[in-house]
């Protein structure tokens, strides 16, 4: 971690913010393209967020020095008739992260996986698992951090790491 930023606990509040990373994540490859109203009522993207913050939810905010958010990486349960992306069973979390664009490369990503990590143990789950495009980069990021490929789709990888 740098002087620069810092790291807290999600709250409630941090519903918002975290419907900004949802939107950086899937527009990770247009830059924006797809509409954040679009993005956040659409089926597929909308059960990483609806009823934030439920008991079972745990995330981590990246502050800069002003307090504004800048990153953010969160877990939370799905059922296995509502599956995520990157389902890998309806006692593992998964896993959605994004970092603002002028922050990105700057290891917060890294930071707040790391965070996140260490607080999956200790909330005793002993999986983590997420979905990311194949040629997204942020692949050799989870792999660097310890997640293994589980499954394959035609362009898409579940992802997932063994926490304890
Ligand atoms: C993926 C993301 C969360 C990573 O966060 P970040 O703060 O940019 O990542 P970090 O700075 O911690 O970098 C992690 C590693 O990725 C590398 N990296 C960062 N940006 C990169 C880029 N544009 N291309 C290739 N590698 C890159 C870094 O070099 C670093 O590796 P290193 O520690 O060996 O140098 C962030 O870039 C992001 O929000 N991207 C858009 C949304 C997205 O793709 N989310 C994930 C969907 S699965």
């Amino acid at each position: 971690m740098s002087d620069a930023y810092s790291i807290r606990p999600a709250v409630q509040a941090d519903g918002s913010f975290l419907g900004d990373m949802v939107v950086e994540a899937a527009n990770w490859r247009s830059g924006g393209a797809r509409a954040r109203h679009e993005i956040l009522t659409s089926v597929e993207h909308r059960r990483y967020l609806a009823g934030w913050m439920r008991p079972a939810d745990a995330g981590f905010i990246a502050v800069d020095s002003g307090g504004q958010p800048i990153g953010a990486a969160w877990y939370r349960m799905l059922a296995q008739d509502d599956p995520g992306f990157g389902f890998a069973g309806t006692a593992v979390p998964e896993l959605i992260i994004g970092v603002q664009p002028i922050w990105r490369a700057h290891g917060v990503g890294r930071t707040l996986l790391r965070r996140l990590l260490v607080h999956a143990g200790e909330q005793g789950h002993a999986r983590i698992s997420l979905s990311v495009e194949r040629d997204n980069f942020a692949r050799s990021l989870y792999r660097s951090e310890g997640f293994l490929v589980t499954d394959s789709g035609p362009a898409r990888d579940t992802m997932v790491h063994r926490v304890s």
